[in-house]
């Protein structure tokens, strides 16, 4: 019998279980859940959008059910560009390759660009899944803190600036500088330009994940650095997964052709070409206003329960409580008081209070963060939303007084 640990390869070893994956396996029925970001249902197509969406696929029928080109659906890539130049990207559809979710942009992008030990810049914290694509291929984080106004530039600048003394660079800085997961946070203006001035100065790509773009309701749409990149430094990677459906798992990037053309390599390896239907799907629905129509409405949906969540915050939680106030997206960013962690404390929050948050730690590539949790408001009806946090904030309650009295200073 062959023993797997002896033959699996190295790589693996920093291969990780996504604590929220796990978790979402665990969550019984009972539980509130505000762990995954999942997309509330209304936000999907109508039974009456699905009839002529089918009737579509019908006419197509030949082609849908085919295998087809890696690059992407070229009627589809069409209609991106167009969808793409409404938000100020200029994309001509050779820049454009879809991927099976923007996921797996993520992970085609370290897997051309990632040696061992190379230099990756993410904000602390920043979205887990990347770091789990990113770790596959070994390089070391520069992880770079964050305040309400997104990653803290100037200490950026001091990083690069020491790297740069020992003659070291970043291969490429990921960023999700809109409504970002975990936090919710949006970068500033100020901060984005200021971004693609030091991509310039020290001479390093710009990985831009925008999936929350679209589902900002209490700002003026923010620009994408896309949108301000004059030196084809910025890749821009999003998906329909927010805003019309996660299960069509159509996503995309848009770079330079230079850099498209090693991504459609990697994306041949991996499974040939994302699937036609759905393509054709996304392609009927971005062709005939579906997705436009949606955006307005999803905004609303989701303004309204971050609005139920936030004021459940300030209702029910106690003293020594902060997070974030989100302009968008689907999550709100918590922080307790640091002797709590957020990981010990959930096996009891979940079975006892009934309720399912993701701890923040593995979101930080420094090991820190354990006094965090992520809430997510996209999926919970309102009500749910506001019983969910009150459950919430009397289990913070009792952890507090548990601690406090003991004087516990850290538990790990
Ligand atoms: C920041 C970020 N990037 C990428 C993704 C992946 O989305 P998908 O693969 O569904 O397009 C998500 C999903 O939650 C995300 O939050």
């Amino acid at each position: 019998m062959v023993e797997l640990l002896d033959v699996l390869a190295a790589r693996t070893d920093r291969m990780r279980t996504s604590e929220i994956r796990d978790l979402l396996k665990m969550i019984s029925k009972d539980v509130i859940s505000f762990a995954g970001g999942l997309p509330d249902p209304k936000t999907f197509p109508t039974s009456e959008d699905l009839k002529d969406i089918f009737e579509f696929i019908n006419s197509v029928r030949d082609k849908a059910f085919q295998y087809g080109v890696t690059e992407g659906l070229p009627e589809l890539k069409e209609e991106l560009s167009k969808y793409l130049s409404r938000i100020a990207i200029k994309a001509d559809p050779e820049e454009i390759i879809i991927t099976s979710g923007s996921q797996q942009g993520v992970d085609m992008l370290g897997r051309i660009f990632i040696n061992q030990r190379d230099i990756v810049v993410v904000e602390i914290p920043t979205y887990l899944a990347a770091i789990q694509a990113f770790n596959m291929y070994k390089p070391n984080y520069l992880g770079i803190p964050m305040d309400e106004d997104g990653m803290i530039i100037e200490q950026l600048e001091y990083e690069l600036h020491h790297l740069l003394i020992k003659d070291k660079k970043p291969k490429f800085l990921y960023t999700i500088p809109t409504c970002q997961n975990p936090t919710g946070i949006s970068m500033s203006l100020e901060r984005r330009k200021r971004l693609l001035e030091l991509a310039s100065e020290y001479d390093f790509f710009i990985v831009e994940d925008d999936p929350y773009g679209h589902i900002v309701f209490d700002a003026n749409e923010l620009k994408r650095l896309k949108a301000m990149d004059k030196e084809g430094r910025v890749i821009y990677v999003s998906t329909f997964s927010k805003v019309f459906s996660p299960g069509l798992r159509i996503g995309f990037v848009v770079a330079d052709m230079e850099v498209t053309k090693y991504l459609v390599l990697s994306k041949q390896a991996l499974d040939l070409c994302s699937p036609n239907l759905t393509q054709f799907i996304t392609y009927y629905a971005l062709k005939n206003g579906l997705i436009d129509r949606n955006i307005p409405k999803i905004r609303k949906i989701y303004k309204s329960k971050r609005d139920a969540m936030l004021n459940a915050m300030e209702e029910y939680m106690p003293n020594g409580v902060k997070w974030t106030k989100p302009v968008g997206g689907m999550f709100i960013f918590t922080w307790l008081p640091e002797y709590i962690n957020t990981k010990m404390l959930l096996y009891k929050v979940l079975n006892e209070y009934k309720v399912a948050y993701v701890p923040g730690r593995s979101f930080h590539v420094d090991g820190s963060g354990w006094n965090t949790m992520r809430l997510s408001y996209s999926y919970p009806p309102e009500d749910m939303i506001i019983e969910g946090i009150r459950r919430l904030s009397e289990a913070v309650t009792w952890a507090i007084k548990k601690f406090q009295k003991y004087n516990i200073k850290q538990i790990d």
